[in-house]
């Protein structure tokens, strides 16, 4: 205990750029109130008055009541003149508060929209411990529980959902360290974002520590009767029994692709790297929680070809949990780096055809949605976000990652790839676990790399940071495979090729996806049967491929393959898939069955997705 307490310490002053671990109480305070930080609108708290640094985690997790009793307790680092602690908290019951030991008062002020409230709590300047007894709410929006044969929980905090259950300061401005105790059913195993378990417990307790700093936003729980695989000296994977044989065999390339990452931008900072493969629920394609990224089953496609999701929330180990936006508008500083570095990833392990393909299929996926964004709100096309006022899951758009993307790789191609790559290393070493918003980004990127006149106006930054739309000097990308795609599309369309001449088998998933998600809206059903008869795509185990099939059976009408858009609706809560999907059914006069299918999906869904489909479907519980 002894030993992690002067570790966290020590890394703590590492992280806050400080060099004495003997500082005096003083000059830590001095250290807490001058460390810049920049406001984050989506945080009640306040760091520069008292600031969490690390916390103790006791809890007991019950599937019954889907509740999680727990106790927090943070060291904390005060302002000389520090009152009082705040906390983020949505949904919590608080059962009682000390601080340093002794039984305090406490006050939680009215509920904002999506914030949630404020808990405060009073401390001085030398308060050093503080301390939260609590329950979750069965509703808590972080958390998804799934019942039946093989329960499951999970939880998602980004992007500020971890108030939901932990009270914390829940800004990405603010790192601590991490240690727990969680209580679970016998027969399930927990994870962290922490050092993890290999085996079940025998009596349901688990242990586990975070010695590296890491901000509210990546805490991270899962619970669920899971196996490991080791693939590799430093990855693994977890998943239920009917899912690791296919999970080993698909992720078996992640050893890999850390070699391939730390090759690029520096040693991998967290040790050990696994995955955990969730429930179909999971709302997101993956989540970069440190140490263990949480990941969709619906990229197991037996073949290895939607791996890329692994590329970029290995990638995030740098961009976001190393370097870390230091607010929701600093976005794309973590997904515009984050797609970079996954494309160069890739390009190392399976070469830059590959690489090119999904460049091209972002670069589409970009101009399709800068003009939808133009038609409603043309100010969320910028890099820099201003999402005072909004939730921040507004900012979750193509923006950030392929805007931010096409930025860095204009970066790249104008100073050249050695120029670049020595940049960005650097950049990663000299701010490791330290935040970065885009002002102070900027200011970097001019002292370092754009450092000529000629230079500056080659990439005109402003542009692409504070201008609208996409600028007329965004990189372009050509992949010879998907031209030959979209030849044969066209050939297609004209009725100058069969349905089953289409080189289908030999196309890469990448390919299929072009050509389907290219089809003409109005292409007629007859067609899309026809399709059907050569490729049995309703069968596909690649769910983009499918994906893309569903979305354009909609559009078509194509109502033959309506029992596979139901059980796909159902079974899988990946929002990137159902929104579209809802969607295309609302415009084309199909509501009616998008709710009807809905009223079954949607207790299934996580949070995150509910929260989508409802404004879109005008549900109302
Ligand atoms: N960190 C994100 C997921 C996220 C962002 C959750 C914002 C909540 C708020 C994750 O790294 C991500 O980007 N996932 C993508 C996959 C990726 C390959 C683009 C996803 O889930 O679709
Ligand atoms: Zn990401």
């Amino acid at each position: 205990m002894n030993m992690l307490k002067s570790l966290v310490g020590g890394l703590l002053l590492v992280a806050v750029g400080c060099a004495a671990p003997e500082a005096s109480h003083s000059k830590k305070s001095q250290l807490v109130a001058d460390m810049k930080r920049a406001t984050d609108h989506h945080s009640f708290s306040k760091p520069d008055e008292a600031v969490t640094t690390h916390l103790k985690w006791d809890a007991r997790v019950d599937f019954d009541q889907r509740q999680i009793t727990a106790t927090a307790t943070y060291q904390i680092q005060t302002a000389k003149d520090a009152e009082r602690l705040l906390l983020d908290c949505r949904d919590l019951t608080i059962h009682s508060v000390t601080v340093d030991g002794q039984e305090a008062p406490f006050e939680l002020a009215p509920v904002r929209p999506f914030l949630g409230q404020p808990l405060s709590i009073p401390v001085t300047g030398s308060t050093q411990e503080v301390s939260v007894a609590y329950t979750t709410s069965p509703d808590a929006a972080a958390f998804l529980w799934v019942e039946g044969a093989s329960p499951f929980l999970f939880t998602q905090s980004q992007a500020i959902l971890a108030r939901t259950w932990v009270p914390c300061q829940d800004s990405p401005g603010v790192r601590f360290t991490y240690e727990a105790h969680v209580e679970v059913p016998t027969e399930l195993m927990a994870l962290m974002s922490a050092v993890n378990p290999t085996e079940k417990s025998a009596d349901g307790h688990y242990d586990f520590v975070m010695e590296q700093p890491i901000p509210s936003y990546l805490l991270a729980l899962a619970v669920g009767n899971v196996e490991f695989r080791s693939v590799g000296a430093h990855t693994g994977v977890y998943a239920t029994s009917d899912l690791i044989d296919a999970a080993e065999y698909e992720f078996a390339e992640m050893e890999d692709m850390l070699v391939a990452a730390e090759g690029l931008y520096g040693k991998y900072a967290w040790e050990r790297y696994d995955l955990l493969v969730l429930p179909a629920a999971f709302p997101f394609g993956g989540m970069e929680n440190p140490r263990l990224t949480f990941a969709t089953p619906t990229i197991i496609a037996g073949d290895r070809s939607l791996v890329s999701l692994v590329a970029h929330e290995l990638a995030h180990s740098w961009s976001g949990n190393l370097v870390t936006n230091a607010t929701w508008d600093d976005f794309w500083l973590n997904e515009g780096f984050t797609v970079y570095f996954e494309q160069r990833i890739m390009e190392a392990v399976y070469g830059r055809d590959i690489s090119e393909m999904l460049s091209t299929l972002s670069y589409q996926g970009l101009v399709d949605e800068v003009d939808a964004i133009m038609d409603v709100n043309p100010n969320d096309t910028h890099l820099r976000l201003h999402l005072k006022d909004r939730d921040p899951d507004d900012g979750m758009t193509a923006i950030a990652y392929d805007k931010g993307y096409f930025f860095l790789r204009l970066l790249e191609e104008t100073v050249g790839r050695r120029t670049f790559d020595s940049f960005l290393k650097t950049y990663f070493t000299s701010h490791a676990f330290q935040v970065m918003d885009t002002d102070t980004f900027l200011d970097y990127l001019n002292d370092n790399l754009l450092n000529t006149e000629e230079l500056r106006s080659a990439v005109n930054v402003p542009a692409w940071v504070d201008g609208q739309g996409l600028p007329g000097n965004c990189p372009e990308v050509k992949s010879a495979r998907i031209e030959r795609v979209d030849a044969t599309l066209n050939a297609w369309t004209l009725g100058n090729i069969a349905s089953d001449a289409l080189p289908w088998s030999d196309w890469l998933y990448q390919e299929r996806y072009r050509f389907l998600s290219n089809l003409p809206d109005n292409t007629d059903a007859a067609r899309l049967a026809e399709l059907d008869a050569a490729w049995d795509i309703n069968s596909t185990g690649n769910n983009e491929v499918l994906f893309a099939w569903l979305e354009q059976a909609v559009r078509s009408q194509h109502t033959k393959a309506y029992d596979r858009l139901r059980t796909f609706l159902v079974g899988v809560g990946r929002r990137k898939f159902l929104t579209p999907i809802y969607k295309a059914m609302v415009e084309t006069g199909q509501t009616e069955l998008a709710r009807d299918i809905y009223k079954e999906a949607r207790p299934n869904y996580h949070s995150v997705a509910t929260g989508t489909m409802d404004e879109l479907l005008g549900f109302v519980e």
